[in-house]
Formats: C-alpha cells, structure tokens, sequence
C-alpha cells in the first residue's frame, strides 16, 4: 500500500536504525497549514485517518510522530504567523453548524484514529496545542514539547466544551483539579507547567525538539514490535478497568510472551551479552 498523498498532511519515512538498513520506518506525520497555525479541517482529519489506516497496514513503520508544519516566511509587510502544533479544530466549520452535523463530523474521528493505532505514537509539540491539538496531542502515548509551546482547551470560550475526547483523557493524565481548571477557565498553560502537571512527558528546548524525538522513536523503534503493541495494549486496560482485573490482564499478557520467539531472542541475548535481532522488527 502506497504512502497516503494529501497537501494538508505530510508523510515522511525516517529510517529507524543509522547503521542498519532494513530496519523499518518512523513515519514523522505533519499537519501542514501553517497559515492557520494547522487548524483540523476536514481534509486534515480526512487525511489523519487515512494515514492511521495505512500506517496500521504498513509492517515497515515501527513509530508514528505527529507534528505540525512550521511557519511559512510571511508575505511582505505582514507579521509572521506563530509557531503552532496544532491551533484546534478549524472554527470556520463551526458556523451555523447544529448537533446533528457534529455528531457525525465528531463521530468515529481522525483523534480517535490515532488513539486506536497499535503502534507507538509520539507528539512533538512545537508551539500552540490547543483544543483538538491538545486532544490529538494525548490521543498520543508521549508528549514532547519545546519550551515555548503553550497548551490549553479554549472551547469554552466559544460556548462549547472539547469534542475530541479531551474532558476524558486529561482526567486520565492530570486528574480531576487540573482537567476542570484548564476547561472551566479555557486558558493556556506553558510548557514547563504542562510538564509539571503530567501532560507532557519532557520539554526541550526548540532547537533539540526534533532531535530528542527523534532519538526516543528509534530506541522504541528498536524493540520488538510485536512486544511493543502487547506492552500498550496491556497498559491501556488500566484506563478501563479495575486494578484487579488489571493486573490479572498483565499477568495473561506477560505469560503470554513466555510462547513468542522475540521473548527467547531476548532473553538469550542478554545472556550472550548480544543485541537481540527481533523477530518483530
Ligand atoms: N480555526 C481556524 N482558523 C484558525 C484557528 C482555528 N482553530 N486558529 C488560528 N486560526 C487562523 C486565524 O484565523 C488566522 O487566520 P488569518 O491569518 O487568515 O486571519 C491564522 O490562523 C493565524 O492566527 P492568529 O489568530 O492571527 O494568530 P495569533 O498569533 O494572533 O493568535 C492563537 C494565536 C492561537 C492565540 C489564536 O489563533 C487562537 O486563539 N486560535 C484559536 C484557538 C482555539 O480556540 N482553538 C479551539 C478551537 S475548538
């Protein structure tokens, strides 16, 4: 299957391993309208999931990042725009829209895509993350942030409460307190305090945003993929249920391991003192 083309969404393959060809792919994904600070409009959602479909289907891509594209030099006499990840979902397919328009437009969304993605996923935040940023942002298993990136969810300031999942998954990450006050009062928290409530996992500084993200893709990408997608799978049960359960679920999975051959590829490595050569690239 071919790597999906769109104009407001960029795919690029990043080989995982310098030294080792054939070692798979991180696929760096790149929201790309930078003259609204890559606001979700339709198309980019559009796009979003038919990249999360291919990416599914694609044994070659170990790691997914999404990003947002830079931007562009402005036009003479204009200001520049800011940098942004993500400004939110496009508000001009806001107007006079009514629930049930939303309800399907909202239903069964590109956010979701990303969250359903067996593979690990990674943000890297550079700028504005705000509404649906911040959602696709924690739609991702990590957050990486440069220093003058800036999160919120404005929607109350458009009378709405978040769509893409956000009054869900930041509980899940900040808990009760800090979910309300970010949604209750709609402002914008910098980077350093979105690392020190949780809902980033490092800030960098801008110049070693890509770098240090990348790096973190390719040490995940260098373990076994099939291990990897038992690890999230087995980590997202404990969104949904009890501990009890929880823990009985991680026992199966971890057993379950025991009759894969990656788990005897590593294991004998260790031993030898040698680099497993996974099964599951
Ligand atoms: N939807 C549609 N367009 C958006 C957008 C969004 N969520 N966020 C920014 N834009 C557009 C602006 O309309 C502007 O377009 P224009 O140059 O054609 O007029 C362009 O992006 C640049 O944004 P601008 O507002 O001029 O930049 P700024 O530096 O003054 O402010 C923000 C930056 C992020 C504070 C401001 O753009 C903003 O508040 N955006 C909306 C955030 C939001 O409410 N998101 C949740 C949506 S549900």
């Amino acid at each position: 299957m071919a790597v999906p083309r769109s104009e407001v969404v960029n795919v690029e393959l990043i080989p995982s391993n310098d030294e080792i060809s054939n070692q798979g792919n991180i696929a760096m994904v790149t929201i790309n309208r930078p003259n609204k600070l890559n606001a979700l409009n339709s198309e980019v959602m559009n796009s979003i999931k038919e990249i999360c479909h291919w990416v599914e289907s694609e044994d070659s891509v170990r790691c997914v990042v999404f990003t947002g594209a830079k931007p562009l030099a402005p036009d003479e006499g204009k200001r520049a725009k800011p940098n942004a990840f993500v400004a939110g979902a496009d508000i001009t397919e806001f107007v006079e829209k009514k629930s049930e328009e939303i309800k399907i437009k909202f239903s069964n969304n590109a956010v979701e895509a990303i969250w359903s993605l067996s593979k690990p996923t990674i943000a890297m935040v550079d700028g504005f993350a705000l509404g649906g940023g911040c959602e696709v942002a924690c739609s991702c298993d990590i957050r990486i942030a440069s220093e003058r990136s800036k999160f919120g969810t404005p929607e109350i300031n458009l009378g709405l409460i978040p769509g893409y999942g956000a009054t869900q998954r930041l509980m899940k990450l900040l808990g009760y307190g800090k979910t309300m006050e970010l949604i209750m009062t709609g402002e914008m928290i910098g980077a350093n305090e979105a690392h020190r409530i949780g809902l980033v996992n490092h800030v960098v500084s801008t110049d070693d945003l890509y770098e240090f993200t990348l790096n973190m893709a390719k040490l995940i990408s260098s373990k076994s993929s099939s291990t990897l997608a038992v690890a999230k799978s087995t980590i997202r049960a404990a969104l949904e249920v009890g501990l009890e359960e929880g823990i009985a679920i991680e026992a199966d999975a971890f057993a379950g391991l025991f009759d894969t051959e990656d788990k005897e590829i590593g294991v004998q490595a260790f031993l030898n003192r040698e680099t497993p050569e996974w099964k599951h690239r």
